[in-house]
Order: structure tokens, then sequence, then C-alpha cells
């Protein structure tokens, strides 16, 4: 089947569908949850949407658009049921992309996935939502009467009513249309990157507000229509300012209470007890099960930035003095400091001395099985041990090579013998499947596992042949 590019092409192909789903923005969230949208299946079997993924008409926009439409996700995935539901969307021809926001003109339903910065140097913290507003007026400019737009970019608490409602209504007020013929809600993603990539869209809990009654029933009923609600109920919260909230809370909690366990590590180690295995037994009461442990830092584009946006959203959006977030504000400190202290871990064992001592670091990317390495905390450890004079190769099974600034990365293993100390940076499945006693055989450095990468087992095995010579964050030496 031809693929689809122009509006007048979407035109013609959306009157085979009930309605036509543009998604803005073709991200880590946006491509995915277009890709589910697409899969949609109505009770009769067939595909109620015809998907229109819309990129930025940017070189980098263009690729991603391109990549897509010719089955290749614009990231390295590890989840085969979102490969699989791509190749059929297309196959199908219900899936396709565009970098021409003509198509606006179409879409009964426009799901916005752009991203949205804060910037994370400046005190107090701002966000750029320069644009984010261009986004929602280009949409505002050509949806047509009776059609949705709903928000899942994470944004500071307040935009959806504040910032997308007024440039919709103004829109539409200049267009000669009702203010109040396109209705605004907001919903947010759990998406999680990695080998359940597309379930943690489908498979998971939703929660959606409108900006009135109407917008509210209208979302439900479309997330009805795309997820699988029977199993994952839809939580409704009565303002989109509440369900923005309910986003970056459960984020900042996450960060707060990673924060909280680098003390503990640390504590662990001195009295040389195994953090883990007590970790282990508090999960047991059911109220402690989502205890966090302690390890290398916080990356990715949320945890970093989510925390901020409370701050934002006062100075920002409300012009509003006078509340501070100090937890939250802490939280990203004692995150963001982390690799450091297992550089400080580091010198530790090499005699205080990283001055071309030659460091093997495993794993790059910001957590297990993705090839995401914004804000990675592999790369701040990287820039560390270099800025304190040490030789530094990086190895990942996933990332390319090219997506640190600082040095090369390299796919295949390493022969660790050349190096004076391995950090395990990242608990990749394939370090987990790892033959340590095949690959340490003639190694004589130091490990450091900063962030339980090892298996039991291996660190039996490793600590039988060279005791001593593995230290762990939250456990010391073994
Ligand atoms: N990555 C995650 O795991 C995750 C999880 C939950 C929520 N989120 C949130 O989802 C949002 C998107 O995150 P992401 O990781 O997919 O970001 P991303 O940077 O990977 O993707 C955003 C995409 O939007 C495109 N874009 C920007 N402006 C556009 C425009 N005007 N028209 C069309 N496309 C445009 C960009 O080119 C880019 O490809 C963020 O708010 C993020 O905080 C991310």
């Amino acid at each position: 089947m031809m693929p689809l590019r122009t509006s007048a092409d979407i035109a013609e192909r959306s009157a085979h569908y009930d309605a036509v789903v543009c998604v803005q923005g073709l991200g880590f969230v946006g491509a995915a949850m277009a890709i589910a949208v697409a899969q949609a299946t109505k009770t009769d079997g067939s595909h109620p949407y015809l998907v229109v993924g819309v990129e930025a008409d940017t070189p980098s926009g263009r690729e991603r658009a391109d990549s897509l439409l010719s089955g290749t996700l614009p990231f390295t995935v590890t989840d085969d049921r979102l490969k699989d539901a791509l190749h059929s969307a297309i196959r199908r021809g219900n899936f396709i992309t565009t970098c021409d926001p003509s198509v606006y003109a179409y879409a009964d339903v426009a799901i916005v996935d752009v991203h949205l910065d804060v910037d994370l140097l400046a005190s107090p913290a701002t966000a750029d939502l320069t644009s984010f507003r261009a986004a929602i007026q280009t949409l505002a400019d050509r949806m047509p009467v009776g059609s949705m737009i709903i928000v899942e970019t994470t944004v500071p608490p307040g935009t959806t009513t504040e910032v997308v409602t007024p440039i919709v209504r103004s829109a539409l007020a200049r267009r000669r249309l009702d203010v109040e013929s396109i209705a605004v809600a907001h919903s947010y993603e759990r998406v999680m990157p990695g080998p359940h990539h597309l379930g943690s869209i489908i498979d998971y809990w939703r929660v959606y507000a409108g900006v009135n009654a109407m917008a509210a029933a209208r979302c439900r009923q479309f997330l009805e229509s795309v997820l699988n609600t029977e199993e994952f109920p839809l939580c409704e919260l009565p303002s989109p300012t509440a369900s923005e909230t309910a986003k970056i809370l459960e984020n900042t909690y996450r960060a707060v209470t990673i924060a909280l366990m680098d003390e503990w590590g640390r504590f662990a180690e001195v009295l040389g007890i195994d953090l883990f295995g007590v970790i282990d037994v508090i999960r047991m009461r059911p109220t402690h099960v989502n205890i966090r442990e302690p390890g290398l830092g916080v990356g990715g584009y949320c945890l970093t930035k989510d925390p901020l946006f409370a701050q934002v959203a006062l100075n920002d959006v409300f012009n509003v003095e006078g509340i501070e977030f100090p937890m939250s504000s802490l939280a990203l400190t004692i995150n963001g400091a982390m690799p450091s202290a297992s550089a400080d871990r580091l010198a530790r064992l090499l005699e205080g001395r990283l001055e071309e001592r030659k460091i093997l670091v495993m794993g790059a990317s910001y957590r297990p099985d993705v090839d995401d390495t914004r804000h990675s905390p592999s790369q701040a450890l990287v820039r560390e041990l270099l800025a304190r004079g040490a030789q530094v190769t990086v190895h990942d099974p996933i990332v390319s090579n090219g997506a640190f600034d600082s040095v090369p990365i390299a796919n295949a293993l390493p022969n660790p013998v050349e190096f004076d100390a391995i950090v395990l940076a990242v608990a990749h499945t394939a370090y987990a499947d790892l033959d340590v006693g095949k690959w340490l055989l003639d190694f004589d450095g130091w490990i450091l596992d900063s962030n339980h990468v090892l298996t039991d087992e291996q660190r039996r095995r490793i600590a039988e042949r060279s005791p001593g010579r593995i230290f762990s964050v939250g456990r010391g030496f073994q």
C-alpha cells in the first residue's frame, strides 16, 4: 500500500475510519502512543482510527517521521510487541507519519506528546514554554469544530487550563468559531521504555481530566477505545490541574525516595551490611513494597526535571510567591551528586588516585535495556572520571557509539585485563547473562558494582576467585 503523506491523501483515506487521530511529537512517548492508537480494535475486529504521527518539520523530525514510516522506531527497541504492532499498522495502512501540520485540519483527536524542558541550572527553576505554546497554536489554528486535544506532555500544573485553553479559545475566536468547539483534556503517560514499552501504555492505569464535563467524557470514551481499561480502570480527576499535579507528584515521590536511599547505602557500606537484603525484608510489609534502592544516580528525561514543575507552575503559570519545595530540590541535588559519589568510591579502591587509571564503565543508558542516554548517570560518572584524569572506556550492548560527547561507546565486550577497574553501571539483561567466571578469568583489578548490576551468583563467583576485590554500592566489600 502506498504511504499517504499529503492532507489530500489523508482526507481520502479517513473516510474508511471512525476518526482521524493525530499524535504531535513522535519521541519515546508519542511514537509508542501513536502505535497503541493504531492497534485499537473494535468488537467486530475492525480498527477505528486512522493515526497520523506528526513531527516537527526539522531535519531530525523528518528523519523520525521517515524512519517510522519505513517500520523502524527512532530508538532501539527491546519490546517485540511494539515492533510487531508498528509493522502490522503499516501493513494495514492505518498509521502514517508526516511533518505537514495541515493534516490537523482532519484531526478528530490530537494528542500532544512534544517535549517541554526545564532549565535545570536556573534558580528558581524555569521552563521555556515557547515551543510548547507554538505546538498548541498549530493545533488550534487548524483543528475542526467538534475535535479534541489531549495533552500528554508533562507540564507545570495549570498549563492545560491557563495556557492551552486560552490559546485554543482565542484561535477559535479569530477563526470566527464557537470558542468551546474544541474539547481540551489532560491525560498523562506512564510510559516505561524497555521490554514492556507498549504494555506500559495499553495495560496500565491512566489518569485523565477535562477542562469541562464534556471534555472529560470525550477523553474517557477515547481512552476506553484504546487502552485495556477493563483490567486497568481509568481514574478521573476533577480538573486538568489536579491531573497534571498527579503526574509530577508521582515522579517527585519517586525521585525523593531514591534520594533517601543514598545515605542509607553509604551507612550500610560502612557497617558492612547488605542493604539490598535489608530492603528485601522491609518490602515484605505491604505498605513498604516500593522502597527504592541505592545506586549510581537518577537519569532520564522525567525524574530529573519533573520535581521542579511545581515551582515552575507557581512562578511562571500562577505568579504566586511564598511556597518552596525544599524536599524536591534536595532530592534532585542528592540524585545529581550520586555519580560523583561513585567516582569517590572508585578513587578509594584505587588508593586515592584516578589519574591515568584505566577504567571500564559498563552501561551508558539511564536505565536497563534502553538506548536513551538523556541525563544518564553513567555519562555524569564518565565526565567526572575524565575530569579526575582517568582513561575511560565505555561499553553498552544497546546504546550506539556517539551518544556520549566525551568518549566512544563500544558494543563489543572489551577484554577486562586492560583495565585497572570495572564499574558496573547499568543492569542490562545482557550483563546478567554474562559468564563472569570466564570473562574475568585473567582480570585482577577492582570491580565497583554501582547499581546492583551483578546477580547473587555472579557476585559469589567473583568473590570466590578474588575475595575483597568487589565493592558494591549499598553493600561494601565482598
Ligand atoms: N520518555 C519517557 O519515558 C516519558 C514517560 C512519561 C512521560 N514523558 C513525557 O512525555 C513527553 C515527551 O517525552 P519524550 O521522551 O517522548 O520526548 P522526545 O524528545 O523523545 O520527543 C518529543 C518529540 O516531539 C517533537 N516535536 C517538538 N515540537 C513539535 C511540534 N511542534 N510538532 C511536532 N512534533 C514536535 C520533537 O521533534 C521530538 O521528536 C515529555 O513531556 C516527557 O516528560 C516521557
